[in-house]
């Protein structure tokens, strides 16, 4: 709901208020975004206007009529460089006579019934509600214009903002950020998510007093270094109680996110696309628009800004056939064979996979031009003859006919040298002409400001995405850039590269995802260097990380969750020891971390015991039976001594919560798992799934029961495992959500005292999976 009282502009959500008004200096003056208040009238409002009657010494007043105003301590909807503000400004114009002053002042606003489109830049959908804010810098004809979009059910509000050019001459926009937010006070801690290949998503909570901190990629993407996501929390916040806001970007470029804490103590938020590199030229009657900033308030802790935030992706950022729709379970061919593929290998792997349940087979990397290993074939995309020697339509219908599904790896941002794409377009590259040029994974990046490539790689995927039986594609990105440089471009425009190529894959993506919706894309930029909302509006789900290592998967999935729903992460379980840090877990750790998600395998199923096998088969059947909860249902972490998360149905009939312990503390064998989210008073049957243990588990051990003495990995070891299994605990509780949610004492954890199925075995790694169900009667 959007009101007006007088000068006011009161903007709220089922939750949370939003409010401004109109300074008699004529800026707009941020007023209040927290937990609702109720106000119906100028005068309600009129308590949270800060009052002032002087301005701080050595500071600039803004006009002679106010003495009072200092727009250096002023809390503002969009600062400005040279009128006194001097934090860090949301809009910065340099004029045709050099200056950068700029005065943006209010003249008029109305309410829209719907989000006005953005041309260039992807932006949410379902929005029935929109404040267009207009402000003038009269002196030199230049429009700048506020859009607010308000999401009530989901605590959503949307803000962005145009600079129009209204004067006959050229101006440079060197920034023109999508939000700002002025907090009172900066008692605040700003949460930013880091890493690196890999590595993604380390949590950082930063205690802000002083200064400025930025979050911030020059990466060309969103990147794995600084996710756009960010989270301003009180300093006791927790996940279930307490102040945070959750922003993000709807963006997958350079983006920038900082915090400045001012002389007065105040604090300044503001985020947008990142200024470093960055100037655009605008003409005559052109204008520049910035990228959609999402912000969710909750005064109930981390995880309920999660729900809020989950709810709107799902609903307003994903799109099209597969936003709601189940995502199938796929073996994807990569950690099982890298580039050595050929039809032969697959058609193996993809038998043993219809043999498990898996649904759909992806042929990754490998298959095109001379693809042997990473330097050669990227912009080439026929396949190899010899390794696909009957075609690739004749594969996809083997696989077919198998009765799987058939998925594609790409990479089309990129070329390498060694391509006849690059020998026929050299002009078609980022890269500085004649200048020596810096590689990653020896490719260059395709100019994608050029509409000409834009253009060539729509109808060359299109051709290729017709050729065969396509229904899934993993688009891959994987490098950052390098030498900045559109061959397309003039040199006063190579400011525009980072921002152009964004808006080019962006037209890339939107023709491809119309000309096929059905296709399921998975975003992918050597994992997660591309895990954004902007690709999430063309493609329902991301590979997470290219590491598939359990406990560090536990970590990424973990902080992805703050911001992003189930439903957009795409996790596999491959082999052990784990290819990225040759750590071994236990199968069903693998899956109980991979099933909160999308659920894939990565490894050579060809290969694997008939014990595993079975294994795998089983998860697969359960991951089938619980998928839409696993997929969409509300998210859960929770804080305790384990690692422990749950997700429940949108009915809270049904639930799954895992725990996870990384290494074993010797003689604390207590555990709990607690729920949440379920009905206080419902009754519900919380239990696990029997399991048997390979007896050799527990070492020489066996030797305290076995009549004779068993040497380990001798053949009587093989033989004695082979018939004897180890019973698992049974956890089969009956109670209310209340006892759930306050949690449940679980089986006693081995500690070298015998075991039994009344003792869990909890190694290094181990981890569980419980089901929690109501029960339409009390037992
Ligand atoms: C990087 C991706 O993240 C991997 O999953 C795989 O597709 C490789 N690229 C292939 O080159």
């Amino acid at each position: 709901m959007i009101k007006q009282y007088d000068q006011s502009f009161v903007l709220e959500t089922a939750h949370t208020s939003y409010i401004f008004r109109l300074l008699p200096t004529k800026q707009l003056e941020h007023l209040y975004y927290g937990k609702k208040l109720t106000v119906s009238s100028s005068k309600d409002i009129e308590p949270l206007i800060e009052q002032h009657a002087f301005a701080p010494g050595n500071t600039n007043i803004y006009d002679e009529e106010h003495p009072e105003y200092s727009l250096e301590d002023m809390r503002l909807e969009a600062g400005m460089i040279g009128k006194g503000d001097i934090r860090i400004p949301f809009v910065e114009i340099i004029h045709a006579d050099g200056s950068s002053t700029n005065d943006f002042l209010f003249q008029e606003a109305k309410i829209n019934t719907s989000h006005t489109p953005i041309r260039t830049l992807p932006y949410a959908l379902n929005n029935k509600e929109e404040l267009e804010v207009t402000l003038v810098d009269e002196a030199y004809a230049v429009i700048l214009k506020l859009y607010y979009n308000v999401y009530p059910e989901y605590d959503i509000i949307s803000r962005r903002a145009v600079v129009i050019n209204n004067s006959d001459e050229e101006i440079k926009v060197n920034r023109l950020m999508s939000t700002q937010l002025d907090f009172s006070n900066h008692n605040y801690v700003l949460t930013t998510f880091n890493g690196n290949w890999t590595n993604e998503m380390n949590r950082h909570d930063h205690i802000i007093e002083s200064g400025i901190h930025i979050n911030a990629s020059l990466t060309g993407c969103s990147s794995s270094r600084a996710n756009p996501f960010v989270m301003l929390s009180g300093k006791h916040t927790t996940e279930d109680d307490g102040d945070v806001y959750g922003l993000n970007l709807i963006y997958s470029g350079n983006h920038y996110e900082a915090v400045e804490v001012t002389s007065y103590g105040k604090m300044r938020f503001i985020a947008g696309i990142n200024p470093q590199n960055f100037s655009f030229l605008l003409k005559q009657s052109d204008s520049f628009e910035s990228c959609e900033a999402v912000m969710c308030y909750s005064s109930h802790g981390f995880n309920d800004m999660s729900k809020h935030m989950h709810a709107f992706i799902n609903d307003c950022i994903v799109r099209g056939t597969w936003q709601h729709k189940e995502r199938p379970i796929l073996l994807n061919s990569w950690e099982a064979n890298y580039f050595k593929i050929n039809e032969q290998k697959l058609l193996r792997q993809a038998k043993a996979a219809k043999k498990v349940g898996i649904e759909l087979f992806v042929m990754d990397d490998g298959w095109f031009g001379k693809r042997d290993n990473d330097q050669s074939s990227l912009g080439d995309w026929q396949y190899d003859p010899k390794k696909l020697p009957h075609g690739l339509k004749h594969l996809v219908d083997k696989i077919n006919e198998i009765g799987l599904d058939f998925g594609i790896w790409v990479e089309p941002e990129m070329v390498n040298v060694d391509s006849s794409l690059y020998r026929s377009h050299k002009e078609w590259t980022i890269e500085i002409p004649g200048h020596n040029q810096s590689e990653g994974r020896h490719q260059r990046i395709l100019d994608l400001c050029n509409p000409e490539v834009v253009g060539y790689l729509t109808d060359v995927m299109s051709e290729l995405f017709s050729s065969a039986n396509i229904k899934y594609v993993k688009w891959d990105m994987n490098r950052t850039f390098s030498d900045i440089y559109s061959q397309y471009l003039p040199s006063s425009q190579q400011q525009e590269v980072f921002h152009r190529y964004i808006i080019g894959l962006y037209k890339l993506l939107d023709n491809l995802t119309k000309a096929f919706p059905d296709i399921l894309f998975e975003g992918c930029a050597s994992g997660g260097n591309r895990f954004d909302l902007g690709m999430l509006c063309y493609m329902p789900q991301i590979w997470a990380s290219d590491n598939t290592d359990a406990l560090c998967r536990y970590h990424i999935q973990n902080s992805y969750t703050y911001g992003y729903p189930l439903s957009v992460i795409s996790n596999h379980v491959s082999s052990t020891p784990n290819h990225q840090t040759l750590r071994t877990t236990p199968l069903d750790t693998r899956y109980n971390i991979a099933c909160f998600g999308i659920l894939g395998y990565e490894t050579n199923l060809a290969d694997l015991s008939n014990e595993a096998l079975e294994e795998i088969k089983n998860q697969i059947a359960q991951y089938k039976a619980y998928r839409h909860t696993f997929q969409f249902g509300t998210f859960y972490r929770i804080k305790q001594d384990l690692h422990n998360w749950c997700v429940v149905s949108s009915d809270q009939k049904e639930a799954m919560g895992m725990i996870m312990q990384e290494l074993v503390l010797p003689n604390r064998q207590h555990h709990q798992f607690i729920a949440r989210g379920l009905k206080e008073e419902g009754h519900y049957h919380f239990f696990n799934q029997e399991k048997q243990y390979n007896v050799k588990l527990f070492g020489d051990l066996i030797n305290t029961a076995s009549p004779i003495h068993i040497k380990q990995d001798s053949l009587a070891h093989h033989v004695v495992a082979k018939f004897v299994k180890m019973p698992g605990e049974v956890e089969d509780v009956h109670t209310s959500g209340s006892v759930l949610m306050y949690g449940v004492n679980l089986k006693q954890a081995f500690s070298a005292n015998g075991y039994s199925e009344q003792v869990r075995y909890f190694q290094d790694f181990a981890s569980r999976l419980y089901f929690i169900q109501e029960e339409s009667e009390i037992k």
